[in-house]
């Protein structure tokens, strides 16, 4: 079977790879998503990551902190995570460039749209780090951002959760689980699975959006293949 999508941004929320550790970096569960990336870049899929902070961040944390210090904060954050599954990646076989929006050249690469795109055909996973480089911006605007440019057919948004439900599902029980959704019922229902500068660009440039848990250990390749897993959310 082919996979459905050639090219593919997956977001990696920072707090998937604290695993059961609300904190830091758990290897263990590191690898594991390694691992399932890897499977699906040995299928020939292109893949770029734009992964979170805050495992090690939030803006919240910085509470009664300026707004812009705290995000930039966060970024720094998510170089520390791309920099972790850089080398997990690499110790497994795959090919992996980092690059940042924020220049850090001792760190790793500039963000450069073309040499993101030449990377994905030589064979590297690319993987964004601090966000768009500016703050009051989600790194998943930046995913919505980076698919834009990059091309991407989909975002893979992983989740610690299966789903987009219209409550919270571990606080309600009768939570009612959507399979299908459109960028406007997202933007109307105020459904918090992605902030509406995200959606809306998503929406603007016709980017679907799969959100699917990643407690299942096979969902990266399954989302690939194209199966209905979790919530699709287009148009
Ligand atoms: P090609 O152009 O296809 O050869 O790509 P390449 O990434 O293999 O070549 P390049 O010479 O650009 O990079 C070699 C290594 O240096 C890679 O691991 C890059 O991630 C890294 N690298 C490239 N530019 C920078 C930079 O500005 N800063 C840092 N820290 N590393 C860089």
């Amino acid at each position: 079977m082919e996979p459905k999508y050639k090219r593919v941004i997956i977001k990696l929320s920072g707090e998937a790879l604290a695993g059961s550790a609300s904190h830091g970096i758990d290897t263990p569960t590191v690898e594991s998503i390694c691992r399932q990336i890897k499977e699906v870049f040995d299928l020939g899929v292109e893949i770029a990551i734009v992964v979170g902070g805050g495992n090690f961040w939030r803006g919240r944390s910085g509470e009664g902190m300026d707004k812009s210090t705290a995000d930039y904060m966060g970024m720094l954050a998510t170089c520390i995570n791309a920099l972790g599954l850089q080398d997990v990646l690499e110790e497994m076989g795959v090919p992996v460039r980092v690059q940042t929006a924020i220049e850090m050249k001792q760190i790793a690469e500039p963000y450069i749209r073309r040499k993101a795109i030449r990377h994905l055909e030589k064979r590297r996973i690319v993987i964004f780090a601090s966000g768009t480089g500016n703050p009051f911006f989600t790194t998943d605007t930046t995913a919505a951002l980076r698919a834009a440019e990059i091309d991407a057919e989909i975002i893979l948004l992983a989740k610690s959760i299966d789903a987009v439900y219209d409550s919270d599902p571990l606080v309600n029980p009768e939570a009612k689980k959507y399979t299908e959704l459109t960028y406007i019922d997202v933007l109307n229902k105020g459904l918090k699975v992605m902030d509406s500068t995200a959606t809306s660009l998503c929406m603007d440039n016709h980017i679907p959006i799969l959100v699917f848990g990643l407690n299942e250990p096979k969902n990266i390749l399954r989302a690939v293949m194209g199966e209905k897993i979790g919530t699709i959310i287009q148009e």
